[in-house]
């Protein structure tokens, strides 16, 4: 058969290496004689597991690589680049989510038949699934269970995770990319008689009517985020200036200029409820395996999954955000100049 610039003809199965994937699942059990015919839906499902992670590394490093730029044109390739790949990951993440109805036809039985002879492993030590959550944003310092977390790895695979920590993560590198977006704090006029300056005083003014009675503690955090930078709380993963950005684009995404960013946050954000989704469907699903055994892996088992579920999500500053939305109707009227600039116009009409 002929190929294209004479190359050797590619056969599926050795183009794929086959022979090392099908030939990677050996039971533990088989080698102790024991019967245990689930081990190796147990192992197949882990190891495509291991797969998904790995592409949706790949696609991490791809978006990195495109916020790494100083500048990232909203005209050109990137955004929209990045926006796909993102939502591929999404994807990939509902996967995995699905993929548990899988894993859940597996009994209790089935799986007491060969579990013991799985110890100390555990799905615990996916360094991949560790490398993700460090891609992504989450530190060493946030995470649940640290001494845990230590005595578990070895010393190569926590030095695995550590490097993609000392990456930028992609938290940090949307923070830069929100900072870097002018419109939410530059001066325009505001009113008729032409004053320049920012959005914020008028926001203000609207979130304050919005408030129900019971929502007005809301005011206090409202001003501290968006309003006075000297009270803006430590040891928060965004900016202020990222902070306020990201609030305007979720607020105006109806105008062109923002669909893209907007759909940015929204699939970062899907993102992490998918991994949130993830974790919920393994925790029920440990419930029902071991009930409340400690797991192979030697930690509490769902009582430590629950309490990691809850610590681990990354753009939860991002999604707290809703709770500074306003329906469109009271939202402030933009500046004629700044609906200008938000549209798909020539340099010229603006
Ligand atoms: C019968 C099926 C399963 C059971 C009973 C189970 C049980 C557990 C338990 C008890 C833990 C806590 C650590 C420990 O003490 O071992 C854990 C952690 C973990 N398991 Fe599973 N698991 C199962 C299937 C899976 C599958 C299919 C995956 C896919 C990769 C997976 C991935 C993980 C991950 C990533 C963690 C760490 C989660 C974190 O630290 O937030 N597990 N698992």
């Amino acid at each position: 058969m002929k190929t294209i610039d004479n190359r050797p003809p590619v056969y599926y199965s050795n183009y794929l290496q086959l022979d090392k994937i099908l030939g990677a699942q050996a039971p533990e059990s088989a080698k102790e004689g024991a019967e245990a015919p689930d081990e190796m839906l147990f192992i197949i499902i882990h190891q495509a597991y291991e797969l998904w992670f790995k592409q949706m590394l790949h696609e991490l490093d791809y978006v990195r690589a495109i916020f790494q730029k100083d500048q990232i044109e909203n005209s050109s390739p990137d955004i929209y680049n990045a926006l796909h790949r993102l939502k591929r990951v999404q994807t990939i993440v509902a996967l995995t989510v699905q993929q548990m109805d899988i894993m859940e036809t597996m009994t209790p039985l089935d799986f007491l038949d060969f579990r013991d002879f799985l110890r100390p492993a555990s799905g615990f030590q996916s360094i991949q699934f560790k490398m993700i959550e460090a891609a992504l944003g989450l530190q060493y310092d946030q995470r649940h269970g640290k001494g845990y977390y230590l005595s578990q790895l070895s010393e190569a695979d926590i030095q695995r995770v550590k490097d993609q920590e000392s990456k930028q993560s992609l938290l940090s590198l949307i923070e830069q990319w929100l900072e870097r977006m002018p419109f939410a704090d530059a001066p325009y006029s505001w009113n008729p008689s032409g004053t320049q300056e920012a959005f914020w005083p008028h926001y203000r003014d609207a979130y304050l009517r919005s408030l129900s009675d019971a929502d007005e503690g809301n005011l206090a955090h409202f001003d501290a985020l968006f309003i006075q930078p000297e009270n803006y709380p430590a040891g928060r993963s965004l900016s202020a200036k990222a902070t306020r950005s990201a609030l305007f684009i979720m607020l105006y995404r109806d105008y062109p200029l923002l669909h893209l960013p907007y759909e940015i946050l929204t699939a970062l954000l899907s993102i992490d409820h998918g991994l949130g989704m993830w974790r919920q469907r393994h925790i029920n699903m440990v419930r029902m395996t071991i009930g409340n055994r400690a797991g192979t892996g030697g930690s509490t088992g769902a009582d430590y999954l629950r309490k990691a579920a809850e610590t681990h999500f990354i753009f939860k500053e991002l999604s707290e955000l809703t709770s500074y939305l306003l329906p469109r109707q009271m939202l402030p009227k933009l500046p004629e100049a700044l609906q200008k600039e938000l549209s798909f116009c020539t340099p010229e009409a603006r």
